[in-house]
């Protein structure tokens, strides 16, 4: 049976630098802890959760699109490139792809090596045709792909709008990385649509109370990485859809107070204090374009949902 080759020693993520990105984040005035240790074994389960939840629209509407314009999609990308998917969680959505671009290798990236690892050696057993690696990387620092991965052409595939975690000038910056690493290939992105506040809300505190668990359970994964003594029960789920700065904003807040503490090194949250975790930010067509542009990406091709509540976009 074919196996995915995993390429392990590539970017070892430090568990030091990780330690210190956490302790930062919680002794700041403002605590915070990055949402990519959101994604834990149990995290990255319960947002394959979330993306079946009927109110987070943005899988369903992503899945619809990559479905309908399938040929334009592979007539845009070009025949057998190289498929490179950033943040490839379960890689369902890249094999929706296989079949109209047949790549001649494909490449899943996610910080979550272990969830990853399960997911693609179950893709690569469907599709034994096509070389498959797998590599453990935080690309949110740098995105510098191992000599191992074939040159051009290079399709990146960056779904699930999850560009939106950054911070619009991060953005900027990975994608300008993306538009140097494709080597004159290019860029099928996912991206979210700002939208009326109520749908929103609902999509980040759906009524099942999926969301609401996936968030707390950073809490869990920060104690497994620091050695912290966080107490979920002390905290709650908060949405805040913040219209000014086109974005959903996550939070934990403290329902008591309460005090975490790790190795001689301690934090008090008051009654209703907040922990941020995640920023969603949302585009429009236009500004998303704006920022393509700025990227380095020229020809872009946009398909979007009769809602316009999501676009996919082809960049070269
Ligand atoms: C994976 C970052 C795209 O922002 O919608 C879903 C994560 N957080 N529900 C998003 C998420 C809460 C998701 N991204």
């Amino acid at each position: 049976m074919q196996k995915p080759v995993f390429l392990e020693n590539h970017q070892v993520i430090q568990p030091s630098a990780l330690y210190s990105e956490i302790e930062a984040g919680l002794l700041a005035e403002k605590a915070s802890i990055s949402p990519k240790f959101l994604y834990d074994a149990l995290g990255a389960h319960l947002f394959t959760a979330i993306t079946l939840v009927p109110e987070y629209y943005p899988t369903a509407v992503e899945t619809s699109l990559l479905k309908q314009y399938k040929s334009e999609i592979a007539a845009a990308i070009g025949k057998n490139p190289v498929l490179i998917d950033l943040g490839a969680g379960d890689c369902k959505k890249a094999a929706h792809l296989f079949e109209s671009i047949t790549p001649s290798a494909y490449v899943a990236i996610d910080i979550s090596v272990d969830y990853l690892k399960e997911s693609l050696e179950k893709l690569q057993s469907q599709y034994a045709q096509i070389p498959m690696y797998g590599i453990g990387m935080d690309f949110s620092q740098t995105l510098e792909l191992p000599d191992t991965i074939t040159q051009a052409p290079r399709t990146f595939f960056y779904p699930g709008s999850s560009i939106g975690n950054f911070l619009p000038t991060e953005a900027e910056a990975l994608l300008t990385q993306i538009k140097r690493e494709a080597l004159g290939g290019g860029l099928l992105i996912g991206v979210d649509l700002m939208k009326a506040d109520h749908v929103l809300q609902v999509a980040y505190d759906d009524p099942l109370k999926v969301t609401a668990a996936f968030n707390l359970n950073i809490l869990r994964s920060v104690n497994a990485i620091i050695d912290s003594n966080f107490d979920v029960s002390h905290f709650c789920h908060k949405v805040l859809v913040n219209q000014s700065k086109e974005r959903v904003e996550l939070y934990l807040e403290a329902l008591r107070d309460t005090t975490v503490a790790w190795h001689g090194k301690q934090r008090v949250f008051k009654k209703g204090e907040l922990i941020h975790t995640e920023n969603s930010h949302k585009y429009t067509i236009a500004s998303i374009q704006h920022l393509l542009n700025q990227s380095g990406f020229q020809a872009l091709k946009i398909w979007t949902d009769p809602r316009q509540y999501y676009a996919l976009i082809y960049a070269q």
